[in-house]
């Protein structure tokens, strides 16, 4: 299959938007932006067309997919009942990185939900994004659009690059904004709980929600034997080509913990990659492959770049890769989650 890829703001953006609508309601595939990570959409009401997608990405089937709308009525077919914590919190941050798992009403194809009685449903934040589904008046079910094992794509090369002859057409309008996939909330729990953490973080789901739990798996190792609540959870994500290490603690400590790894590694003849911050940089040899995705005081900037560094990482073909750990506070907990689950929670602590 030939692959096209189209410029939603370069070339005549309505013929390009009608290309990827009239695609998908013939039950194709087609990857398109969101403010979070591109994502590989299908019509979620056509049982052929989710199961392109799975193939597309190798992924196991019993990972279910996100539902994209872009009006809240579409909402009430897929779903048993809207509680009203739905409904303020979609007033609150809809369109926006925030996706709701609620209870499902079966309408949707069985690959969606793959075998579970709940649904997951967001609005995107993106022009492209909504007026893609709005022309399409489907339901549009979209994983991020990376192959599986890959991290999610922030830029259309990153689609292109793992998707290529796999798809018929990719739309690119740049990179992405956010750069880190959304929050995941279950309403189906008496306490809402995270289990993933995005841009849209705990505090401030906690000022409208009052208390909100984070799944233990976020920042805690997989426990492959136990059962988990989202069947994400349990796929190793994201994971690069090399080992990764996250080095956690005060930054004095971690610095010369990393610089003292490096060395060590460096002496057995392994090539390094560090993942630094602006503030750190520097401190580091320049005989190591060090990557900035930004400031420690800049983490939505930091997210934004985090994906694309671990693919970097890949092309420079490093044998292990050192990560500086951040605060978990507000966008922190996604940066981090990201970067543990990079590393299959491998974490050595410098203080
Ligand atoms: O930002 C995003 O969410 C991107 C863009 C494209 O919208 N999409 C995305 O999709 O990251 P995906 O398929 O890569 O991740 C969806 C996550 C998975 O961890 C999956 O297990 C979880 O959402 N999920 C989907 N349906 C669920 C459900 N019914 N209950 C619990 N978790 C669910
Ligand atoms: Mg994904």
């Amino acid at each position: 299959m030939r692959t096209r890829v189209l410029r939603a703001d370069v070339q005549d953006g309505c013929a390009v938007i009608n290309d990827a609508v009239n695609l998908l309601v013939a039950g194709e595939v087609v990857a398109f932006p969101t403010e979070t990570v591109y994502g590989l959409g299908c019509n979620a009401l056509d049982n052929k067309a989710v199961e392109k997608v799975f193939a597309a990405k190798g992924r196991p089937s019993d990972n279910p997919l996100i539902v994209h709308i872009a009006h809240f009525a579409q909402i009430k077919p897929l779903v048993r009942e809207i509680p009203d914590i739905a409904i303020k919190l979609a007033e609150k941050f809809w369109p926006g990185p925030l996706t709701l798992v609620l209870l499902s009403s079966g309408a949707a194809a069985k690959g969606v939900t793959a075998g579970l009685d709940t649904i997951a449903i967001r609005m995107p934040a993106h022009p492209v994004a909504l007026e893609i589904i709005s022309k399409s008046d489907l339901p549009i079910a979209a994983p991020s659009a990376n192959r599986s094992g890959r991290p999610s794509p922030t830029d259309a090369v990153h689609v292109l690059s793992d998707m290529d002859g796999r798809i018929p057409l990719i739309i690119d309008a740049g990179k992405t904004n956010i750069g880190l996939e959304s929050t995941v909330l279950d309403l189906t729990r008496e306490i809402p709980v995270i289990l993933r953490p995005g841009g849209v973080t705990a505090e401030m789901l906690k000022q409208v929600l009052g208390e909100v739990l984070i799944d233990e798996s976020v920042l805690n190792a997989f426990d492959f034997g136990g059962s988990v609540a989202s069947p994400g959870m349990k796929h190793t994500h994201y994971a690069p080509q090399a080992e990764m290490i996250v080095v956690c603690g005060e930054m004095l400590n971690v610095v010369p913990k990393i610089r003292q790894m490096a060395k060590g590694f460096s002496n057995v003849g392994k090539r390094v990659g560090i993942l630094a911050t602006s503030e750190t940089a520097s401190q580091y040899p320049e005989d190591y492959c060090v990557l900035t995705p930004g400031s420690r005081l800049a983490p939505q900037i930091y997210a934004s770049n985090l994906f694309a560094s671990l693919r970097e990482f890949d092309v420079l073909g490093v044998d292990v890769i050192l990560a500086e750990g951040l605060s978990t506070q507000n966008e922190g907990l996604a940066i981090m989650n990201r970067m543990l689950k990079a590393a299959g929670f491998n974490v050595v602590n410098a203080d």
